[in-house]
């Protein structure tokens, strides 16, 4: 028998302002038509003002929390992945233990980027097969829209804000892949690629700073890396492509996405699409996926979901779980 994290609940949480592709049309050299094209992007959505990351969090969290019927009482530690903390210090992960209640256990972030969410995953997997958590709440959320340069065209117009939340707990299995719960992980960063996505600030810069990136470049990285890691998480736990139901990529671009799942040879049906209706939501957009795939009724018990992502670092990995 060995230890498993196995999924109890999920949830996530949409700021209410939604933005079509055609505010962009508005102040920017740019057209609905390129960005649907280009990114398959129809809409995102912006947090209000003065909303912040730790908010988000807590909305999904509360979601998921609902979702597994349990109460915050029971969750032993809470990971948020979150390039866009509130502040600087404490940690997201902490504003929103607090603003959960829960007074015991163990709060952190990761920071990731994009590939933040599977991060998380990997390490609240690796507390929970040591020992260390029994339950383990894993957050992804992000309000990118904050640290946007509204007169670059080639980035604002791709990214979103949002938050969603996975609840895992120990449970036991026979060591098969039949086993419900986190099957195996994989993760990678190469810093040699820090240029093609990045923000220029920071807290020793004194700035806050905006995303910058070298899309195509990034493209050409991501279906090639994505689709490795996810064979790699795959042969990992004895599995491969033909025994998933479904994939359950990082949300940056239907081209990517698409891809992807043509190099794993599998259809687009298999496949959990928001980008769409999200954009890019860095760390939050797996969560989101996965709470939006059990809502549709895509994702149920006992499915073989593999999810992967990329982002600056580089950084990228894949997590296969059984639901
Ligand atoms: O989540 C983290 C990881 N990030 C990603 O995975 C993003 C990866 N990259 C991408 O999704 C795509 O590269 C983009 C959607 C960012 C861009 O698509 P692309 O097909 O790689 O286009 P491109 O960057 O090569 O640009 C093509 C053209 C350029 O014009 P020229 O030089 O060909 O005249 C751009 O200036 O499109 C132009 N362009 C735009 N035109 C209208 C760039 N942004 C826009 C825009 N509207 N918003």
């Amino acid at each position: 028998m060995v230890s498993r994290a196995v999924v109890q609940g999920v949830g996530h949480y949409l700021p209410e302002r939604v933005v079509p592709n055609s505010h962009f049309e508005t102040f920017l050299d740019t057209s609905d038509e390129w960005i649907r094209t280009r990114s398959g992007i129809e809409r995102r959505h912006f947090a209000a003002e003065g909303e912040t990351t730790s908010e988000l969090a807590a909305h999904a969290a509360r979601k998921a929390l609902a979702n597994a019927g349990m109460e915050i009482g029971e969750i032993d530690a809470i990971i948020v992945a979150t390039s866009t903390a509130d502040l600087t210090f404490p940690s997201a992960a902490t504003m929103v233990q607090a603003e959960l209640g829960m007074t015991r256990g163990f709060a952190f972030d990761v920071q990731a980027v994009c590939a933040g969410f599977i991060f998380a995953l990997a390490n609240a997997n690796a507390l929970i097969v040591s020992g260390q958590a029994e339950t383990v709440m894993v957050i992804g959320a992000e309000t990118f829209s904050r640290i946007m340069d509204w007169t670059d065209r080639s980035t604002c117009v791709l990214f979103g804000d949002g938050a969603g939340a996975l609840i895992l707990k120990a449970d036991t299995g026979a060591g098969t892949p039949a086993d419900r719960g986190v099957l195996s992980t994989d993760l990678h960063s190469d810093g040699r690629y820090r240029e093609l996505l990045y923000v220029d600030g920071g807290v020793s810069t004194q700035t806050t700073g905006h995303l910058r990136m070298q899309g195509n470049q990034v493209f050409r990285h991501a279906v090639e890396k994505l689709a490795s890691t996810a064979a790699t998480a795959l042969d990992k736990a004895g599995l491969s492509a033909a025994d998933l139901d479904w994939i359950v990529p990082h949300q940056a671009n239907i081209r990517i996405i698409q891809g992807t799942a043509k190099k794993m040879g599998l259809p687009m049906d298999k496949v959990v699409v928001t980008v769409q209706d999200h954009g890019n939501t860095s760390a939050a957009s797996i969560p989101m996926a996965l709470s939006v795939g059990v809502e549709r009724g895509e994702i149920k018990t006992g499915d073989l979901l593999v999810t992967e992502a990329i982002g600056g670092g580089l950084a990228w990995g894949a997590v296969v779980l059984r639901w």
